[in-house]
């Protein structure tokens, strides 16, 4: 069954490059990325797992841990891995979940028959610290994932679970944000002492709260 936001992340334990773990205890109090990849020795998903490796001071740094799923066997995950240091230029630098039984790959529903067989898609689930999922995401095999994108959400996730605000359309961290409309102006004016700006009563803007 399909997982929606709001949604309990399936608990499981797995074989992975860096040991056997129990998800929610890996993932502790930290916010965590959980992404799939169709098959090892491909080429789009050795440029992903490469390129999340060399950005991972940026999950570290908002608290975020990074995990990676392929149906392909635990021997396979190690070979593999050579590859990507060597091509990619880096070092991997966070697990990769062996799921050969399709455990986790079941779990989580990333197995989509009429896009391809015996798979998983490009599939990404954010979780918070609540471990409740806060994002589903899903591209096809021929689309490698933007990166930029999921630090861009975090950063959304993370302003806006502690402020009463939305970020608007392209928004990066640093700038405006939106007041929830659930927000009335005598506490937005409690609230956001930097003031707003009305554009219509259901948008007002305020500088971004924590900067
Ligand atoms: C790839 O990672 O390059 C890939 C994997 C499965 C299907 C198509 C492309």
């Amino acid at each position: 069954m399909a997982i929606r936001l709001g949604d309990d992340a399936p608990n499981f334990t797995a074989e992975t490059t860096e040991g056997t773990i129990n998800f929610h205890d890996w993932l502790g109090n930290s916010w965590g990325i959980l992404f799939s990849h169709p098959k090892d020795y491909t080429p789009v998903c050795t440029t992903e797992l490469g390129t999340v490796a060399k950005i991972s001071p940026e999950f570290k740094k908002r608290g975020v841990k990074v995990i990676a799923v392929s149906v392909d066997p635990m021997d396979s995950h190690k070979g593999w891995i050579h590859d990507i240091n060597e091509t990619q230029k880096t070092t991997m630098n966070y697990p990769i979940i062996a799921d050969p039984d399709k455990k986790v790959a079941t779990l989580y529903d990333m197995i989509h028959p009429n896009a391809i067989d015996n798979m998983t898609v490009r599939s990404v689930f954010i979780i918070g610290p609540d471990k409740k999922v806060k994002l589903t995401l899903t591209y096809p095999a021929s689309c490698g994932r933007n990166f930029d994108e999921l630090l861009r959400v975090i950063d959304s996730l993370q302003l806006t679970s502690k402020y009463k605000v939305a970020t608007p359309a392209n928004w990066k961290d640093g700038e405006e944000c939106i007041i929830t409309p659930a927000v009335s102006d005598a506490e937005a004016q409690q609230l956001f002492p930097k003031g707003f700006t009305t554009v219509k009563p259901y948008l007002r803007y305020t500088p971004q709260p924590n900067r």
